[in-house]
């Protein structure tokens, strides 16, 4: 595969040659863009020795000189075209305001509007650069674009202030760009078994209770488990999602099918994933016909719908079983709770009432709390990412159990 990893001006632009040596190893071809302030930091030399590739330093030295046709000659759509992925690594405050307001005045900032590849970003700046609204402000929509953002660490900076800056561990990049092109194969023999997105219970022909899940955090897991190699099962409840693909999908609508369905392919599971919002009552009653208007209140009566999570580990299949908790007060006590009556190995917490955490949001800000009595707490992140994450210690508890 193909990538583009775009260099811009900082100091942290040296720790780009040890990235393209990590990038290679994982036989990924790689072809650096430097932005000119990045060659007053390191050479392109440096790049071209490491990678055998012309590096591309301007806008126009790389167009062909006998174009088979007029995309061809203009080089940034040709490389667009090429690549299976852009990285910018380290990405100044600079190039994330372009990115972010379409500027397109060099080479990288034109090949990020033209590509249609996933992007990543790590940044790295001063402190007070990262903490800036402007910087944030950029990247929030860069997110919301589905740029994958590998957020910088926290150490000494070269400016000499400490705090958030530090470009991200050359690991942890070249991690994320192998779960973006789907490189990881840890869950190769794998079946991971997911639910997502709400459950809708009838009260008449028109009406039903439901509530806000999208599907997202669940068909992230899915997909991020399909890309790592997982047989995945994706039981889901009605969603305005594209169907993943390559995975077996089963559309279910209310809380009984969606446990009838758990309950029938649970046992070809070594991971099980409850990300659906289950309802937790239904209509005592389903009636045949529209309810009609009266005087006054109408008061409904509800019934408990059937707890999956807690018959699933009742039945002690030997998967893992990992449940959500969607709160919005007491958070950790309530998913400790949870994973106390419900006797799942780990409990995935999310606060729903913070801003980019929890129903229909494309980011989610969780906590992992596991048997062995270990607390993950994750910063925002896009559900990709979180799933990943999700997917990781989930691996990890799976290990520890054999
Ligand atoms: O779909 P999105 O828009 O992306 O939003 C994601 C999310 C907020 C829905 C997700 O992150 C989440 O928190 N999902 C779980 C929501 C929920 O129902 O939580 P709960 O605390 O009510 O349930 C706890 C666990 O028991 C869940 O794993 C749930 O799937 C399961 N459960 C609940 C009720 C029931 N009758 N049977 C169950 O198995």
């Amino acid at each position: 595969m193909k990538i583009a990893l775009g260099v811009t001006g900082g100091v942290a632009a040296y720790k780009a040659a040890e990235l393209v040596r990590r990038l290679q190893q994982e036989k990924l071809d790689v072809q650096v863009v430097m932005t000119r302030a990045a060659q007053e930091f390191i050479t392109p030399l440096m790049f071209a020795a490491l990678t055998g590739q012309k590096v591309i330093t301007d806008m126009f030295s790389a167009a062909g000189a006998a174009p088979a046709n007029l995309e061809s000659a203009i080089e940034h759509i040709a490389v667009a075209q090429r690549i299976d992925l852009l990285l910018v690594a380290p990405a100044t405050a600079d190039i994330l305001g372009r990115f972010a307001n379409g500027i397109a005045e060099d080479f990288l900032s034109t090949l990020y509007l033209a590509t249609k590849a996933p992007v990543i970003v790590a940044p790295a700046m001063n402190v007070n650069m990262w903490e800036h609204a402007a910087t944030q402000e950029n990247l929030a929509k860069l997110r919301a674009r589905g740029v994958h953002v590998v957020d910088p660490d926290e150490g000494y900076l070269a400016c000499g202030m400490t705090g958030a800056g530090r470009l991200a561990a050359t690991e942890t990049i070249a991690r994320e760009v192998c779960d973006v092109l789907g490189l990881r194969h840890d869950l190769a023999g794998h079946t991971v078994l997911v639910t997502a997105g709400p459950t809708c219970e009838d009260l008449d022909p028109v009406r039903f209770l439901t509530n806000r899940s999208s599907g997202k955090m669940g068909y992230a897991l899915a997909e991020a488990a399909r890309r790592r190699g997982a047989q995945v099962i994706l039981i889901s409840g009605p969603t305005e999602l594209k169907i993943p693909e390559s995975v077996d999908w089963i559309p279910v609508r209310t809380t009984e099918e969606m446990r009838r369905a758990v309950l029938d392919r649970a046992g070809s599971a070594s991971m099980v994933i409850m990300a659906a919002a289950v309802s937790d009552y239904r209509p005592a009653a389903i009636h045949d016909r529209k309810l009609k208007r009266g005087e006054g209140h109408l008061t409904l009566e509800l019934e408990a719908t059937p707890d999956i999570l807690k018959e699933l580990s009742r039945e002690k299949r030997g998967a893992i079983l990992v449940g959500f908790a969607a709160e919005t007060d007491r958070v950790a006590e309530n998913a400790k709770d949870k994973l106390e009556r419900k006797h799942a190995d780990m409990i995935v917490a999310n606060d729903v009432t913070q801003e980019g955490a929890g129903f229909d949001t494309d980011t989610n800000i969780v906590t992992m709390y596991s048997r062995d009595g270990r607390e993950i707490s994750l910063p925002k992140m896009d559900k990709f990412e979180v799933a990943n994450r999700i997917l990781d210690r989930v691996l990890e508890i799976h290990k520890q159990s054999k």
